[in-house]
């Protein structure tokens, strides 16, 4: 898609001064995320598809966060900062002062207009060069243009761009309107910039006028038009964001059922863009998968699942659970309702059960955790059971230890692990013990008060109760069937004498 060598633009100015009002936010709109990704990185990222020569983002309103943002993840991009916000015309003189003696053609697109796509920048580019155009502008035909400039053409050709608040009743009808989008020759633009005035309804200068200037100047303007509306549309409030939002990841969702991925309900099913799934893993509803996550072939996630910045293994299972930073081994099993925190490792074929908390754990191959569990801030080897309720007790209150499991280590229900605590291979923790020293290999550790059983309590202390009643019957039907078997054991015993 690159245009390389000396056929490179100039420069793509990226504008991203406006204000953001209807946003109603502390964050830069920009910043807004759509399919977990600042819109602002999508106009850089077409914008840098073209490989220009140089990249120019315009900021003002605030500017810190914008400028932070590109900083960290765009250092190629030159931010350039347009002091009062007097319209298009005096961002992009801002950038060109920024672009001194660039020649070539220079792009500008919004920062505000996320789903452009740098190969229909490439096209446009294109056809720029191939009518010997001075400006080519992106254009779309609406069904409804409120609000927008509109493409005033003569005999066919473009003539200029009128804005809505200054356009006539009929120009007003006009359904093709102006994207924002251009591609300008750079000499057009450093003789016409400095005629642009402020005589219109805004009072500000209008970088549309450069069309009509062009026309003027006896230049060709041409028109690209994008069938693709939502190329078009910019993101002025939260509605038209969840909107967008919607429509980028019905995208992503379509793109990876072509891949070869099995989503059952894509409605329901959220993925963001950098995330990564083989073909044939299958993706049950209602599940959000964010960040970074990878799904390999064969796993099945959902319902009802929310991954982020998880990696997930061949023909893993994971159901109704929610996982972070987090990654999970072949054939490995987890959920229903289960939560790993950061950290968390299960190994291949091992299995994280039902309400199951995890933390910075390593979970060896083949070992399990099925039921009410806390197992955070361990290591646990091959082969190891958790019985149904263990905790790891990581957190004296001020520090975090560590609890360390061998291999085939079996763990009875309803313990307690006291970290720091070490259990050796094939060690044995009987239920409901509360260890609180290291275990060696191959131990039988029973960390619990022995029981005691007084016979006929509730008789002597309850009696007159319903379960001292029940008790009574209890011991009654006892004695019953111990005069029923006394019987039977003398009658064979007549029997056999009798017999005799
Ligand atoms: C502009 C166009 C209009 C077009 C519409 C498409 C002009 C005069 N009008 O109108 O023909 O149909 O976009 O959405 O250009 N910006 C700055 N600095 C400024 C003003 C704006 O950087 O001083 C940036 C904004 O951040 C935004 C873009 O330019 O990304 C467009 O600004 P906006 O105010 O939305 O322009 P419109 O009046 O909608
Ligand atoms: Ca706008």
């Amino acid at each position: 898609m690159s245009t390389s060598g000396d056929q490179r633009v100039a420069a793509v100015v990226v504008l991203a001064a406006g204000g953001g009002t209807r946003m109603k936010s502390k964050k830069s709109k920009l910043l807004h995320e759509l399919a977990g990704r600042p819109m602002l990185s999508y106009a850089v990222d077409a914008a840098l598809a073209l490989d220009p020569r140089r990249l120019v983002v315009v900021v003002g309103h605030l500017r810190e966060q914008v400028e932070g943002h590109l900083n960290e993840h765009y250092p190629q991009v030159s931010v350039v900062e347009q002091p009062v916000r007097n319209g298009t015309g005096g961002a992009v003189a801002c950038a060109m002062a920024a672009l001194d003696g660039a020649i070539g053609e220079v792009v500008v697109t919004y920062g505000d207009v996320p789903m452009l796509t740098g190969s229909t920048l490439a096209r446009m580019i294109t056809e720029h060069r191939t009518n010997g155009n001075a400006v080519t502008v992106l254009t779309a035909v609406i069904p409804d243009a409120t609000g927008y400039g509109r493409i005033v053409r003569d005999g066919g050709e473009v003539a200029r761009i009128v804005e809505h608040k200054d356009a006539s009743p009929a120009e007003r009808e006009i359904r093709e309107i102006n994207s924002g989008i251009y591609v300008f020759d750079s000499e057009l633009l450093r003789e016409g910039l400095p005629t642009l005035d402020t005589s219109n309804a805004q009072g500000e200068l209008y970088i549309t006028d450069m069309v009509g200037y062009a026309r003027d100047h006896g230049q060709r303007v041409g028109a690209f038009q994008v069938e693709d509306l939502w190329q078009t549309e910019g993101v002025n409030d939260r509605v038209q964001l969840a909107r967008m939002n919607a429509e980028v990841n019905r995208r992503i969702v379509e793109n990876w059922m072509r891949e070869g991925v099995t989503i059952i309900d894509p409605r329901s099913t959220w993925i963001s863009h950098d995330v990564t799934l083989a073909p044939d893993c299958v993706i049950q509803p209602n599940t959000q998968l964010l960040g970074t996550t990878v799904v390999a072939t064969g796993a099945v996630i959902g319902p009802d699942t929310t991954l982020r910045d998880v990696e997930v293994g061949e023909d893993a299972l994971v159901v109704r659970s929610h996982g972070e930073l987090a990654v999970i081994e072949a054939g490995a099993q987890v959920g229903p309702y289960s939560r790993l925190r950061a950290g968390t490792v299960l190994g291949a074929n091992g299995k994280i059960g039902s309400f199951v908390e995890t933390k910075n754990a390593q979970i060896g191959e083949g070992s399990k955790v099925p039921h009410l569990t806390y197992c955070g801030d361990a290591i646990l080897g091959e082969g190891v059971n958790v019985g149904a309720g263990t905790i790891f007790a990581n957190y004296d209150g001020s520090h975090k230890s560590p609890t360390h499991l061998g291999d085939h280590v079996f763990i009875g229900s309803n313990s307690v692990l006291v970290a720091p605590v070490d259990i050796g291979d094939g060690a044995f923790v009987a239920a409901g013990s509360a260890v609180v020293e290291d275990v060696p290999p191959g131990a039988l550790a029973v960390a619990r008060s022995r029981g005691h059983i007084s016979v006929q309590w509730v008789q002597r202390r309850r009696s007159g109760s319903k379960a001292a009643e029940a008790a009574d019957t209890a011991s009654g039907k006892i004695h019953e069937k111990v005069a029923g078997a006394r019987a039977a054991l003398d009658a064979e015993q007549q029997a056999r004498e009798a017999n005799k």
